[in-house]
């Protein structure tokens, strides 16, 4: 199994692609601290992962990545738990559409503070722990920040902060055994799924728009590209975006 014996944190991994991601942590091997606001889904993914994976070990404690101290008790509770840290995945991101003239400073607070803020809390907090056998971190960007996407200016001038950042601590984190990755997803989640409903003709241009002409999975083809970077066998790369998108943006 390519994570075995290791422990990982998954923000947002009680909903949508973080779901995925921790029940594939958990099928590799490892120990997933499933990080969540979501109570109820947070209880239901550890039933769910638990039935799934026979021997799982996995653990959720709810809390607001945007709030201050929660990247030290998420630190504290995947040690507390397993005992290490190897992988943090900085997947949960909430924030609010508009145009940028009608845009807000609490929008922006709203994404730069789960977005940026919390992956930039999260990676310092646990840099100690990841340094002790040379871990990984996977960071989350989007097609929106690449793009420029339309009503998204507080989520993509985040989204492109955290690749910024990454790239940084790619460098400067070498050194320490810690390689630092993103990846740029296009997932059918539960909110994408309900918008084809209520929005059915967006819905089908936005489709035309991935050449391989279909949503991702969650499980099945967003989490092997986390759990790929989270484990050794991406361990000559760092500092990378990987699109995980159908094709829709094609990097150079
Ligand atoms: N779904 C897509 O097509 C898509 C496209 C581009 C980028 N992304 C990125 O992929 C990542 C996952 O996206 P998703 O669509 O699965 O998101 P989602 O909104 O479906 O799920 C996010 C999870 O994060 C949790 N969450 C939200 N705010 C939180 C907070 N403050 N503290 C703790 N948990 C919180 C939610 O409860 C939910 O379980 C995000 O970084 C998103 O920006 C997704």
């Amino acid at each position: 199994m390519k994570l075995d014996g290791k422990a990982v944190i998954v923000t947002g991994g009680a909903g949508g692609i973080g779901r995925g991601i921790s029940t594939a942590c958990a099928a590799e091997g490892a120990g997933v601290l499933i990080v969540d606001l979501d109570q109820e889904a947070g209880d239901a993914a550890v039933r769910e992962i638990t039935e799934a994976v026979p021997g799982a070990r996995v653990a959720f404690l709810a809390a607001d990545i945007g709030a201050a101290g929660t990247a030290e008790a998420v630190r504290d509770a995947a040690v507390a738990e397993f005992g290490r840290i190897d992988v943090l995945v900085n997947n949960a991101h909430a924030s609010r559409q508009a145009p940028l003239l009608e845009h807000t400073d609490e929008m922006f607070e709203l994404s730069f503070g789960t977005g940026f803020f919390a992956t930039y809390r999260l990676m310092r907090a646990c840099h100690a722990h990841l340094a002790e056998r040379g871990g990984s971190i996977v960071n989350f960007a989007s097609g929106a920040g690449l793009n420029g996407q339309p009503n998204q200016a507080s989520y993509a001038a985040a989204k492109e902060a955290i690749r910024g950042l990454s790239r940084v601590a790619a460098h400067e984190w070498a050194r320490d055994g810690i390689r630092v990755n993103l990846v740029s997803p296009i997932a059918r989640t539960a909110g994408v799924e309900a918008w084809s409903k209520t929005h059915a003709e967006q819905y089908e241009r936005m489709l035309g728009t991935i050449p391989l002409g279909r949503l991702g999975d969650p499980r099945e083809d967003i989490a092997p590209v986390v759990v790929f970077l989270a484990c050794d066998d991406s361990r000559y790369m760092t500092g990378q975006t990987l699109m995980a998108d159908g094709g829709t943006v094609m990097l150079r």
